[in-house]
């Protein structure tokens, strides 16, 4: 975890407070600010791995949590695990199985990135409008969404989306994002509802 950010103060801090990444305190923040997650709510984690998100939610409700990532999840008391593609229709009809009210969904999943600018940042709009398509498909209305974007000539279109779904749309940049990045979260409350959900 230390390798990307190199080993600065905020890495240190989530490996002295056993935080499995520093993007623990991302997700403080944001619950923070916009309070996404109420303590009765039933929690699906899109990119999960490691799984300093899914500590931090594990503390922020009594219901289930459940973590989804390409890669292994180690093992965490209290939180559910499936390892596969959020893409995958086999991996959201099990989550509907496993879970059949989802209060909110949250997605820091990110694309291996190639280094050419606007190819990446075509496939990380790409797997936001897959994680969108995603929360669509299980949240409850009246649920909460929130997703890792970043700035770029896609953006505009991807938060348009959100807004068709939601009644609340915000940005927000979290004080942990390196200086210089174009990564910031969406923020997503009041879900409208798809017909024939109740
Ligand atoms: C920045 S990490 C998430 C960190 C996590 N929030 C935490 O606190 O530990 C991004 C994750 O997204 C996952 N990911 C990327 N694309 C994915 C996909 N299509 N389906 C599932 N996971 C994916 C990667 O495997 C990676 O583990």
């Amino acid at each position: 975890m230390g390798s990307q950010w190199g080993y600065d103060k905020t890495y240190m801090r989530a490996k002295h407070e056993g935080y499995r990444s520093r993007a623990a305190y991302k997700l403080q923040e944001i619950q923070k600010k916009f309070t996404i997650i109420r303590p009765t709510d039933n929690i699906v984690d899109l990119g999960a791995a490691p799984g300093s998100w899914l500590q931090v939610e594990r503390n922020l409700t009594a219901a289930r949590v459940l973590g989804i990532d390409l890669n292994p999840i180690a093992e965490l008391a209290g939180v559910e695990t499936i390892e596969g593609d959020i893409k995958d229709p086999e991996v959201i009809a099990l989550v509907r199985e496993k879970l059949p009210v989802v209060n909110v969904v949250l997605c820091d999943a990110a694309p291996k990135l190639s280094g050419h600018k606007s190819y990446d940042q075509a496939r990380i709009i790409e797997l936001n409008e897959q994680a969108l398509a995603f929360a669509i498909n299980v949240l409850k209305p009246g649920g909460n969404f929130a997703i890792k974007s970043f700035q770029g000539t896609d953006f505009p279109d991807f938060y348009a989306d959100c807004r068709k779904y939601f009644y609340s749309v915000r940005t927000c940049i979290t004080r942990s994002t390196r200086k210089g990045s174009t990564e910031l979260y969406i923020i997503a409350k009041n879900f409208i509802g798809t017909t024939g959900q109740t």
